[in-house]
């Protein structure tokens, strides 16, 4: 069988960060392209900073796309403070890196992703970790490519779980919830990694070699958590990542969002991607409703017996954790 293309779509921010570098790290698919968008930051800063993030991790051969900077139904777009607060202003924890040697690709995200699914087709899965728009916008400028990409695998949406901006709705789905409505539609497999399992995956101070701040131990639960982002291990790419994550812990403490550990959101929708056995998935053909966000069964959809939605419910976080 042959190894899996793969297309990050990325609002460069921390956990897409740390999606990026599992993504590069698995055996299991090949890295072809990111595209950027608009989202946790403005989306030239989200292609910078994937740049300055390759160049660290050594893969300056991976092209990076710039998408959309604001939703399909907004001509602009402005970076939420809350989105600030957790990512910081540059989108990567405030931490400075050196400005990339190499350039953003003057093709276009949207052209980039309809190539892309002419030449690998089903062997081709896009890991959208932000809105949907370049994705959408890509089905509606050559709807061939609803049939050929053969696996979508996004983290957005919360199915049983609330929201993390309204009660209602996730971050992702809510920057661009009539794109998001368009690619659960149209997609011919589409796996949603949403708040109900990425909420279950935290990685926690403990796990990045700093001191451990009071009760927050090494462990959770079943789960005990490896060292995946040591600064001890002596590496760049490690003290950058735990700087990185650093920011982002304590985000997520001083905000009172989790005050044991931050979620690994975007990792865990590349882990699905190249496993989905890391999740349970229910299969529901889904709808986002345009005016809140929800991502939700589709009531016109849902005694079809052909599934193109499943939704990740249940998540087994140390084999995650251990990957
Ligand atoms: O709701 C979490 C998602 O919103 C993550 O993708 C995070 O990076 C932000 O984009
Ligand atoms: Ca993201």
């Amino acid at each position: 069988m042959a190894k899996k293309k793969m297309i990050l779509d990325l609002d460069t921010g921390v956990d897409d960060a740390l999606a990026l570098a599992y993504a590069l790290a698995t055996p299991d698919s090949d890295l072809i392209g990111v595209v950027s968008s608009f989202g946790n930051t403005q989306v030239t800063t989200a292609g910078e900073n994937t740049l300055k993030l390759l160049e660290l991790l050594g893969r300056t051969d991976v092209p990076v796309f710039i998408g959309a900077a604001h939703s399909s139904t907004t001509d602009s777009f402005e970076t939420m403070q809350v989105s600030m607060d957790i990512h910081g202003k540059n989108g990567i924890g405030d931490v400075a890196l050196p400005a990339p040697t190499t350039a953003l690709s003057s093709q276009t995200a949207v052209d980039f992703i309809i190539e892309s699914a002419h030449k690998y087709a089903d062997d081709l899965v896009i890991v959208p970790t932000g809105p949907l728009t370049n994705l959408a916008e890509a089905y509606q400028k050559d709807p061939e490519i609803e049939n050929l990409i053969g696996n979508v695998t996004l983290m957005g949406g919360a199915l049983v779980v609330p929201g993390n901006v309204t009660p209602y709705t996730e971050a992702n789905i809510n920057q661009d919830p009539e794109a998001a409505d368009y690619v659960f539609k149209h997609a011919k497999h589409l796996v949603m990694v949403g708040l109900d399992v990425t909420l279950q995956t935290l990685l926690k101070i403990a796990c990045i070699g700093n001191s451990i701040t009071e009760g927050v131990g090494a462990s959770s639960g079943s789960a005990t958590y490896p060292s995946v982002l040591q600064r001890d291990l002596g590496t760049e790419k490690g003290r950058v990542f735990a700087d990185i994550f650093d920011y982002y812990i304590d985000a997520y403490y001083d905000l009172d969002i989790n005050k044991a550990g931050a979620a690994l959101h975007d990792p865990l929708a590349v882990g699905v991607a190249v496993d989905p056995n890391l999740v349970t998935l229910l299969p529901l053909n889904m709808m986002v409703t345009h005016e809140d966000g929800r991502t939700i069964g589709d009531p016109t959809r849902l005694r079809d017996p052909h599934k193109n939605n499943f939704a990740a419910v249940a998540v087994d976080e140390p084999f995650y954790l251990e990957r």
